[in-house]
């Protein structure tokens, strides 16, 4: 049974080539190696033995805001259950945190309305969250599609 685990500093070469696999593909935006060792608290991950196969982040951006991010589940371990795991374990650690909203920005936006996710209008989600658009490839062309979740009290 693969159970998710937070991340560790070794596991960073590998979930960087992870979802920069997909992103190459136009599946989800890449991510250098430098955010992910800065942010590898945010990092959750699945192991099969020595190998990552699947990894997504939650990322604190405000009081009442936490954006889940770089969902990815390498192409033979889809379909088990391994994105849904990740995505719940995202959730629980921002309700631990108090953290009332979570949002995400996807080009798979059913995966996560299946979840509870519904979508709005990104001009809606705060101006914080487009602080590091700018050095996204794709800005100021933004064609992801906002989701948001909110947490029980
Ligand atoms: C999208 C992704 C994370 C799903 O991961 P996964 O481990 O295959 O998903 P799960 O096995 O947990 O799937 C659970 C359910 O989601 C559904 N699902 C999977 N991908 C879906 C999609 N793109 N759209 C809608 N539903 C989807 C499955 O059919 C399954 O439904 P079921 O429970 O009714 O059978 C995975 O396909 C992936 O990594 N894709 C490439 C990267 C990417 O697109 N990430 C998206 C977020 S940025």
């Amino acid at each position: 049974m693969n159970t998710v685990e937070k991340a560790r500093i070794s596991d960073v070469t590998q979930m960087h080539q992870l979802i920069n696999y997909f992103a190459d593909k136009d599946e989800m935006l890449p991510r250098p190696l430098s955010e992910i060792y800065e942010n590898i608290r945010d990092y959750f991950v699945v192991r099969q033995g020595e190998r990552i196969i699947a990894c997504a982040a939650l990322h604190v951006m405000w009081s009442d805001l936490a954006e889940i991010k770089s969902v990815a589940v390498a192409e033979g371990s889809q379909g088990q259950g391994l994105g849904d795991q990740l995505v719940e374990a995202c959730l629980k650690e921002a309700k631990e945190l108090g953290m009332p909203t979570v949002f995400c920005l996807t080009y798979k936006p059913a995966f996560f309305e299946r979840l509870g996710f519904s979508q709005l209008d990104k001009m809606e989600l705060p101006r914080k969250v487009w602080g590091e658009c700018y050095r996204c490839p794709k800005f100021p062309d933004c064609d992801e599609v906002a989701l948001i979740y909110h947490l029980e009290a």
